[in-house]
């Protein structure tokens, strides 16, 4: 589940090397959250999932910067926008608050969520900006 795919491809190289870029990193939390050697790895999980927190926001706003350029529906925009909002604040409360308890399955939930969230956001709303950008 942590493979880019084919499908996600939308016809903007930059984006979709983002978008690998994403899926690398998810893949990386998943790796450490299952590892079963008893030990602890609390700051790389720190580490990761803060590069993972701090990528998402880079690409949201890269993204964000390529909609207002290309002149991209208001409307559409905004709804756009107030989904990666959602996304970051959501990793915001797991960091501030789960991740400081250790434990691998609140871990393990979130990197699913994540990239479920990614998979359908990369199919849906990114799909529809990146067709309107290579029209425009
Ligand atoms: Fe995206
Ligand atoms: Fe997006």
């Amino acid at each position: 589940m942590f493979e880019w795919k084919q499908e996600y491809a939308n016809g903007i190289d930059e984006i979709d090397r983002q978008h690998q870029k994403l899926f690398a990193l998810a893949g990386d939390l998943y790796d450490i959250a299952n590892r079963k050697d008893g030990f602890d790895y609390h700051d790389e999980i720190t580490q990761v999932f803060g590069a993972l927190s701090d990528y998402t926001v880079y690409h949201f706003q890269y993204e964000e910067k390529l909609m207002k350029q290309q002149g991209y529906g208001l409307r559409d925009l905004a709804a756009h926008c107030t989904e990666h909002d959602d996304f970051i604040q959501k990793m915001r409360k797991v960091a501030q608050e789960d991740l400081d308890k250790k434990q691998r399955q609140v871990l393990m939930d979130v990197v699913m969520f994540a990239v479920d969230w990614i998979e359908k956001h990369i199919l849906g709303s990114d799909r529809r900006y990146a067709a309107y950008h290579i029209k425009s």
